[in-house]
């Protein structure tokens, strides 16, 4: 059988499917919403795969309504119910509808994005994001001094390849990473994973990041901060960044932002705010103090996919200086940059990312600001930090439950302490609770580790998660059998 080219663009035919996508789509959005399905259908992984083996088609093997079909009994019923109300698992968002499709329209005009030609308006719609987020933080809001990334370990990544350049040796590029004088990154011990990785990548090795200590609220302490430069001073290490988070990964507490940022700027130390998750809160004119002091940063990682309300991915990393930010990918390509003046190239988005072909991403969040306004997308925030709020209050009045600390931003931590259970079996009930919850489909929610404590953790995004939603999460925990060593 031959394949007649034309009807693969047919517009009409991608019309007719979109309806019936959209139609398909809009019936599982609000299944979630009403808690119509599990918030997680869980086959074990190896057994699950043996259902994905079939042999790549030569032929077709599905007609339009076949593989219709399939996505609504097998590949949605299987995904994870992000809008479901007892979602409460991990820092992704619920995102909204109007910028899945702004995703849509990113696939089907595929702006390649590499250098302005290739993506004209993708490129500008990028330009007045960034502007936007630089105005939020406290920045110029004329310059553009960033740029738009897959996710925030690349903004991290790219902030502080921006960083190892303004502190070492300026041919690093074409020389790699010398050493005479080792290169360090002070970051707190609840620091992403991706802040290592990216000494990693950049050569330094990962023991280059040293671990600074936090107080009981998990936020750095600053005068451990001061120790670490004053030691790596005694050793003839030059420290590249200090990293600082807003908020961190495992509790959602912010790093006092003001007091390092201010130490960063009396010692020429470059700050890297990681705000992937929490610099949303700047939005909020209930919660954005909480981010005082974090104009004084050199660069900040921002996650538009986390409490932006956005599908993944898009995360900006935007700098201070736009002199800065050029630098994080000091290269040249002469067949996609000509020998132009700066602010010629700034307009190529390639010269200043990791990424060359690189999807449209501003769209939806430009989208999401024009439709709603800063003041629609801070009632996302505020109702996300009101719901962690509130379901700390729960859990501090009961005596079964342990809070480990007042949510700072809209990530709780705590703990069941089951009745009858020994203290050193209290980290297996956690784990074992968790694991039935996930498995029975009932509540999707993580668990982190502190200190050799395991603590449960939920992460409260969605506005549909009721207060009912969060005594049944109790509820339920409590009626799991305390687990025991075997
Ligand atoms: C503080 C922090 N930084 C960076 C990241 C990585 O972001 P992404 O998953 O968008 O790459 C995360 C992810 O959860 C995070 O919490």
């Amino acid at each position: 059988m031959t394949t007649d080219l034309t009807t693969l663009f047919d517009a009409h035919k991608f019309s007719e499917l979109g309806h019936r996508l959209i139609d398909l789509l809009a019936e599982e959005l609000q299944r979630n919403l009403d808690a119509g399905r599990p918030v997680l259908q869980w086959r074990e992984p190896a057994i699950e795969d043996a259902n994905w083996q079939a042999p790549l088609p030569q032929q077709p093997t599905l007609d339009l309504n076949g593989f219709i079909e399939k996505l609504k009994k097998d590949i949605l019923p299987g995904n994870l119910a992000i809008h479901h109300p007892r979602n409460l698992g991990h820092q992704v968002a619920t995102p909204l509808p109007v910028a899945a499709l702004c995703d849509l329209v990113a696939s089907l005009t595929n702006q390649a994005m590499a250098v302005y030609e290739t993506g004209p308006t993708a490129t500008m719609l990028e330009r007045q994001v960034l502007r936007w987020l630089s105005t939020l933080i406290g920045w110029d809001s004329v310059a553009v001094n960033g740029v738009l990334t897959s996710g925030g370990a690349q903004a991290n990544l790219t902030a502080l390849l921006a960083a190892r350049q303004h502190a070492g040796e300026k041919r690093i590029w074409q020389h790699g990473v010398s050493n005479e004088r080792r290169l360090r990154i002070l970051a707190s011990e609840h620091s992403h994973y991706s802040i290592a990785r990216a000494a990693g990548i950049m050569g330094l090795g990962t023991d280059a990041v040293m671990a600074i200590a936090t107080d009981a609220g998990g936020r750095m302490r600053p005068e451990a901060i001061a120790e670490a430069h004053e030691g790596c001073r005694r050793n003839g290490e030059i420290v590249m960044a200090v990293v600082a988070n807003a908020a961190c990964t495992p509790t959602g507490s912010v790093d006092p932002l003001k007091v390092i940022g201010e130490y960063c700027a009396a010692h020429q130390l470059w700050l890297h705010v990681d705000g992937a998750h929490g610099a949303s809160a700047l939005l909020s004119g209930r919660h954005r103090h909480v981010l005082d002091g974090i104009a004084l940063a050199d660069s900040v990682t921002w996650d538009g996919h986390k409490l932006l309300y956005m599908p993944a991915t898009v995360s900006a990393v935007l700098f201070r200086s736009a002199a800065n930010g050029r630098q994080a990918f000091a290269q040249n390509a002469s067949y996609l940059f000509e020998e132009k003046p700066q602010e010629e190239q700034d307009f190529n988005v390639s010269y200043r990312t990791l990424e060359c072909t690189k999807r449209m991403m501003a769209l939806k969040l430009w989208a999401a600001f024009s439709l709603y306004g800063v003041e629609g997308m801070a009632a996302l925030v505020d109702e996300a930090f009101a719901k962690a709020g509130r379901f700390a209050e729960m859990i501090g009045a009961t005596e079964d439950f342990e809070l480990l600390m007042q949510p700072q931003t809209n990530i709780v931590c705590f703990r069941h302490l089951a009745a009858g259970i020994n203290p050193s079996e209290l980290n297996r009930h956690q784990a074992a609770t968790r694991k039935h919850l996930i498995e029975s489909g009932d509540f999707h929610l993580t668990q982190v580790e502190l200190d050799g404590v395991l603590w449960l953790r939920t992460t409260l995004m969605n506005p549909f998660t009721q207060e009912a939603d969060l005594q049944a999460l109790l509820d339920a925990i409590r009626a799991q059998p305390a687990s025991k060593a075997p």
